[in-house]
């Protein structure tokens, strides 16, 4: 498949789910406009001092997480393939009097946007699965860091991926064994029943992530694997404390998230 094919069909069917995403109470947009962070106490827990520094939130979706690390000091740039997303973040930055700012771009074309190195880049949750390559996306983070730069990224397990939708069969395989697609009816929000979706999307384990990594100069600093989602966005889910979700049935069985720091390596 042709690169153009599957961002093609991706990006429509993000931008249509930026539209009732933002409309909805999974993502609470006026208590965030009032101040609520929409951050989680996993990667609040990773990251470092924020104050003056500059990051990079790469598929920053519309732009909730970009603004709450503004929040909390950085200068930030939020990038993301959705038009639809990036138009609700820059209105959102203007109308919160963000300093942050908004890119439309794909992730394998950020340097090429982004000509200053950052001091963070951050990524979280439901990102890597729309690339079909980590060492792409490795060598990607590794161009727009500073030498000294830290990468903070948190992302659903590859083993969630295996299952199907209701958690009843492993349906997928663990690693990366090309594109898979998928008409998906509603989203991860509880507004979006009548949202109908085609996606393409790529499953990547985690020895290949980190390799990729390790491959483009990064070391790896903190690699954490977590039994719940801090997000009620799968089906069947149970919540065994506030804020943290397992699966019905397997309740403690299978990792649900994991989260890695990584430092470029500074030149001698
Ligand atoms: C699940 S969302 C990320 C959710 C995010 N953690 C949040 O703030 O809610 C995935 C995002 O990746 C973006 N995306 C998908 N493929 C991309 C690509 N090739 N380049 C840049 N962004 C992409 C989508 O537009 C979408 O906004």
């Amino acid at each position: 498949m042709k690169d153009k094919d599957y961002i093609s069909i991706n990006q429509a069917g993000w931008n249509k789910r930026a539209e009732v995403h933002l409309e909805s109470e999974f993502y609470d947009n006026e208590a965030f406009k009032t101040g609520r962070s929409s951050l989680n106490e996993i990667e609040i827990a990773l990251l470092p001092d924020l104050k003056n520094k500059s990051l990079c939130h790469l598929q920053c979706h519309f732009g909730q997480d970009t603004i709450s690390l503004s929040r909390m000091g950085a200068n930030t740039v939020g990038i993301d393939l959705s038009n639809k997303a990036i138009q609700i973040a820059s209105d959102l930055s203007a109308e919160l009097k963000s300093n942050s700012r908004f890119v439309c771009c794909d992730v394998y074309d950020a340097p090429q946007h982004l000509p200053e190195p950052f001091d963070i880049v951050f990524t979280t949750y439901g990102v890597i699965g729309w690339l079909p390559d980590v060492r792409r996306w490795a060598n990607v983070i590794s161009s727009i860091l500073k030498p000294g730069g830290t990468l903070i990224f948190v992302e659903f397990h590859p083993v969630v991926w295996m299952f199907d939708d209701k958690f009843e069969k492993v349906q997928y395989k663990y690693r990366n064994s090309g594109p898979l697609f998928e008409t998906s009816s509603g989203s991860y929000t509880e507004n979006s029943s009548d949202l109908e979706t085609d996606f393409i999307f790529w499953n990547h384990g985690i020895s290949d992530t980190i390799q990729s990594l390790i491959n483009e100069g990064l070391t790896i600093l903190d690699l954490k694997e977590y039994d719940y989602s801090p997000y009620n966005c799968f089906e069947n889910t149970i919540e065994i404390e506030k804020g943290k979700y397992q699966i019905r049935g397997l309740e403690g069985k299978i990792p649900m998230v994991y989260s890695i720091v990584a430092k470029k390596w500074e030149k001698a």
